[in-house]
């Protein structure tokens, strides 16, 4: 057993540094730890290495020092095999949605789930659930690629939450929706987050992290500056 799953901790990130070639500096000694069911908010200016730091956490990317663990196991030892199944444990919403252009929407949100092999009938409910609560109904049969902007982040959404898994990483999930949709996407969060699953929201827009109660991590050129729980920061004001 290693150190993060004796102390309970989904998430730990210990002086972690990732440079992309030639020189630039994505993140520098970044010390982090996570629990599970825990809701944390990424943000920082563009540029800060919010993106960068999720992708470390499924393994798009390889940390240049330090250690990433997920649920007490060292990402950087582990098998191809291990990888494998671990990034069935973890949902992600891209910044660039990532979404198959020429598959209709309930196809992008069904191979999310086929690829873990779930029964047909759950990949059906889940499928009409999650795009009923996203307001996607009537676009199942759409084309992603026909799809307006805050259409296709819902799809990303939808996909990333398909299998239910233990680590949610939202990469500027609510960047192209308006209020309504920024809405219905925090409350899946949320959902989520109480039946247990650890969530990491990178995101520029204050009004989903504001009076949310959870604590907020701000980059800034790779490094963390401020970290805050927010109802801790209203009791200094008062
Ligand atoms: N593949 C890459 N190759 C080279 N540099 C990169 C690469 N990806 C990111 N960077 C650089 O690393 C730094 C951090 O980028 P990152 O995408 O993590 O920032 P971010 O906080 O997500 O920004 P934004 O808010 O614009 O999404 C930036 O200086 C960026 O230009
Ligand atoms: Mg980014």
């Amino acid at each position: 057993m290693t150190e993060s799953s004796r102390k309970n901790i989904m998430v730990e990130l210990i002086k972690v540094g990732k440079v992309y070639p030639p020189d630039v500096e994505a993140l520098t000694e970044i010390s982090l730890s996570v629990s599970p069911g825990e809701m944390l908010f990424l943000t920082g200016k563009s540029g800060a290495g919010k993106t960068t730091l999720l992708r470390l956490l499924c393994r798009i990317e390889q940390p240049d020092k330090g250690l990433v663990e997920i649920d007490g196991m060292e990402l950087g030892k582990l098998s191809r095999h291990k990888v494998q199944q671990l990034r069935r444990r973890i949902g992600m919403a891209y910044q660039d949605f990532k979404l198959l252009p020429e598959r209709t929407v309930a196809r992008n949100i069904a191979l999310a789930m086929e690829v873990t092999y779930q029964k047909k009938s759950f990949i059906r409910r889940q499928t009409r659930t999650l795009l009923d609560r996203l307001g996607l109904k009537s676009k199942a049969r759409a084309r992603t690629a026909d799809l307006s902007r805050g259409e296709q982040q819902r799809v990303a959404i939808a996909r990333a939450l398909a299998n239910n898994p233990d680590l949610i990483l939202a990469d500027e999930p609510t960047g192209n929706l308006d209020a309504e949709s920024t809405a219905r996407v925090m409350e899946l969060f949320d959902e989520h987050r109480r039946r247990g699953a650890t969530i990491l929201i990178a995101t520029h827009d204050p009004s989903i992290y504001s009076d949310s109660g959870h604590r907020v991590l701000e980059l800034k050129d790779g490094r963390i500056v401020e970290q805050e729980k927010d109802h801790e920061s209203r009791g200094e004001k008062e």
